[in-house]
């Protein structure tokens, strides 16, 4: 068998964590959540669940990954060989697979949106129109660019299949020379890209008026449903239950400092959502889009649009925005194929070439199917949705926090002996204080969480 990949450097297997991390969960997902959650309370409920829900979940994962130094399925099959915890295994990579192939084709909108920014596409005929202040008229024209560039067949697809072969370029090159390279240039870019946005936003006239809807808290807007969306969030925007931190953990030395990583990682995804939450709540309340749900898509790629149209200089505003997306995208594509790609190499043997092309050639189908159903397959319903929403409500309300739940309950309950406590401490040539809090977390306050999310989600 091929010697265990690794990473080359600490700077590096954090890039690529946050990088996984960082994507459309904290770009679009978290404002989103937030304005329907009455603002600064949910931020707050969320920043709470991150650290007492969403850091030890992740050490259990990472724990996994780098004692068993195998892939998702590979890891349980090695710590306990003969009993059926794989099963827990399977299923992230199910998981995994599923949600790569839909998120494969929203980073194809993002590919797409950058593109027709670019190019001056998205702002031509809408300037006008926009900058005299007529709202519902800009709403039109950019819900109906969103239709052109979403719902039709085919340029969509031909963005999905560009990002698909960027991320067959970028894993072919395996662990450092691929993943760790992208991860080290774009997460420097990526910051680089929100700084200059929130500089902007910060300096527009409803500035104030937005940061307060986003930073002063009103508590009586948190119930039970604030906080299972809040707990939801945390586990979407970590990349929790899909085995990526299982897969990425399995490639960090045996001196890498998990705690610290994971504290490292989940700050960093936090600080993201928080520049995200500058850059929208002002400039939103700014141009009076604030009235509007702030709905996941529709914030991103019409009412965004709208704000930039209003600011001088649309394109560059619009340039640096999809960009920024687009590598956030990108970096969780490519974090969440590896699931696969690691799975393939270790359970068949397989050479990197080889599983990289087993796993991703199939993409080119199925991405197409979700694609399509926007467009020439909206007709087809499972249980009322189109094939894409079906993909990912069954994923985030089924799959993963049956993965999370499967995860907390191995590392918590049945692992060997002590290893949880091996993992935290290098084999105890650390000290750690947290483990007997993160093992209390992950035996019973993460499995009754995780319960109550699915129970709600099926009520
Ligand atoms: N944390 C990621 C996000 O916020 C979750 C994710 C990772 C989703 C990889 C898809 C692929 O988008």
């Amino acid at each position: 068998m091929s010697v265990k990949s690794q990473f080359g450097s600490k700077i590096g297997l954090i890039a690529a964590t946050v990088g996984s991390a960082i994507g459309l969960g904290n770009v679009w997902r978290f404002p989103a959540e937030t304005q329907a959650n009455g603002g600064a309370a949910f931020l707050l409920l969320y920043i709470i669940c991150v650290f007492i829900l969403g850091v030890p979940v992740m050490l259990a994962e990472f724990s996994l990954g780098r004692s068993g130094r195998s892939d998702a399925v590979g890891v349980f099959r090695r710590l306990s060989p003969g009993k059926a915890w794989w099963l827990v295994g399977a299923f992230a990579i199910l998981a995994s697979y599923l949600i790569l192939s839909y998120y494969m084709v929203v980073a194809g909108w993002t590919a797409e949106y950058l593109w027709q920014s670019i190019t001056g596409n998205l702002y031509d005929t809408g300037a006008i129109i926009e900058k005299s202040g007529d709202i519902a008229a800009a709403d039109a024209i950019f819900a109906k660019r969103m239709d052109q560039y979403i719902c039709s067949d085919i340029s969509p697809l031909v963005f999905t299949y560009i990002v698909i072969a960027i991320n067959i370029f970028v894993l072919l090159g395996g662990v450092q020379k691929g993943i760790e390279r992208l991860s080290n240039v774009m997460m420097p870019l990526l910051f680089v890209l929100l700084l200059a946005l929130c500089a902007v936003t910060l300096s527009l006239p409803g500035a104030a008026d937005g940061l307060k809807f986003f930073l002063a808290p009103d508590f009586s807007k948190i119930d039970a449903s604030t906080v299972i969306n809040a707990l939801g969030q945390t586990f979407f925007s970590l990349s929790l239950g899909m085995g990526i931190l299982i897969t990425y953990a399995s490639y960090y030395p045996a001196d890498t400092r998990l705690t610290r990583t994971s504290v490292i990682v989940s700050l960093m995804s936090l600080l993201v959502a928080v520049m995200m939450g500058f850059i929208i709540f002002p400039a939103v309340t700014t141009f009076g889009l604030d009235r509007q749900p702030l709905e996941g898509a529709t914030l991103v790629f019409v009412t965004l649009p709208e704000v930039f149209a209003r600011m001088p200089a649309s394109d560059v505003w619009s340039v640096i925005f999809f960009l920024l997306l687009f590598v956030a995208a990108l970096t969780s594509t490519v974090s969440i194929a590896e699931v696969s790609i690691a799975f393939m190499q270790d359970r068949f043997h397989m050479s990197r070439v080889r599983a990289c092309l087993v796993v991703m050639m199939p993409l080119f189908v199925l991405s197409a199917v979700c694609s399509l159903s926007f467009g020439s397959l909206s007709d087809i319903k499972i249980m009322g949705m189109t094939i894409f929403d079906s993909l990912d409500v069954f994923t985030t309300n089924v799959l993963l926090p049956l993965v999370s739940m499967g995860v907390c309950v191995y590392v918590g309950w049945f692992a060997p002996g002590t290893l949880l406590r091996s993992e935290l401490t290098n084999n105890g040539s650390l000290r750690s204080r947290v483990t007997t809090a993160v093992l209390f977390i992950i035996r019973y306050a993460a499995p009754l969480l995780i319960a109550a999310i699915m129970v709600s989600k099926f009520i």
